[in-house]
């Protein structure tokens, strides 16, 4: 029998990259996958920065055995030039989508005793980078709810964890791993802040 026979799994960000081979493999060990995206290419068409809505999302989706919330963006911008209407879509979609997700399905995992909540974050959750300050607190916020998911939902028998990947090449990445800034400041001086 395969891994996921059975099982119902909701994929965000499930039109590319990460979340669209997360689906393909989900698939392939029997689940049936519900993909949601802003962009066309799986089930759902959908805005997760529209927190408001999710609750419609969810019961539109139905009974979930296998969160995996990967939708998320990133824009550069600096701390000190932050703007508001940008930095709070970036939270929106990072950390208020998938911790409103995961309230919502766990609560209907819990009652059915079974549930896998798995959120993407990143390296950014442990290592500021420049001009990244939603990203970064978006995915540390994330790694903190996680912990607290995990508390709460485990006695229950869903199990809350998150996935922190260093550098995947997908178009949100592009050249990065080219790039100067990945191979001084990452690399070779180790993420010291004042890089001497
Ligand atoms: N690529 C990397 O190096 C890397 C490293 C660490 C973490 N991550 C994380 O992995 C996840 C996936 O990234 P990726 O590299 O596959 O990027 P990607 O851009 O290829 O995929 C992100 C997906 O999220 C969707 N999305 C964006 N905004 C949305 C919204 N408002 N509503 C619904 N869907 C939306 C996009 O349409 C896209 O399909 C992200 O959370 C990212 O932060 C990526």
């Amino acid at each position: 029998m395969s891994l996921l026979e059975g099982r119902h799994a909701l994929v965000t960000g499930a039109a590319n990259g990460i979340g669209r081979a997360i689906a393909e493999r989900f698939r392939t060990e029997g689940a049936s996958v519900t993909g949601v995206d802003i962009e066309d290419g799986t089930d759902i068409r959908f805005d997760l920065a529209d927190t408001a809505a999710i609750d419609g999302l969810v019961e539109r989706v139905g009974p979930v055995d296998v969160l995996c919330s990967v939708a998320g963006i990133n824009e550069p911008m600096w701390a000190v030039e932050l703007d508001l209407a940008r930095y709070r879509r970036i939270m929106a979609v990072n950390l208020d989508a998938p911790i409103m997700l995961a309230s919502r399905l766990g609560r209907a995992m819990a009652e059915r005793g079974y549930g896998r909540i798995l959120s993407i974050t990143s390296i950014h959750g442990l290592h500021g980078a420049e001009e990244c300050l939603a990203y970064d607190v978006s995915k540390a916020g994330l790694e903190g709810g996680t912990r607290t998911l995990a508390i709460e939902l485990g006695p229950h028998g869903v199990l809350v964890n998150a996935l922190a990947p260093g550098f995947v090449r997908t178009r949100m990445s592009g050249d990065e791993l080219e790039s100067d800034w990945f191979r001084t400041i990452y690399v070779e001086n180790r993420r010291l802040p004042l890089r001497t």
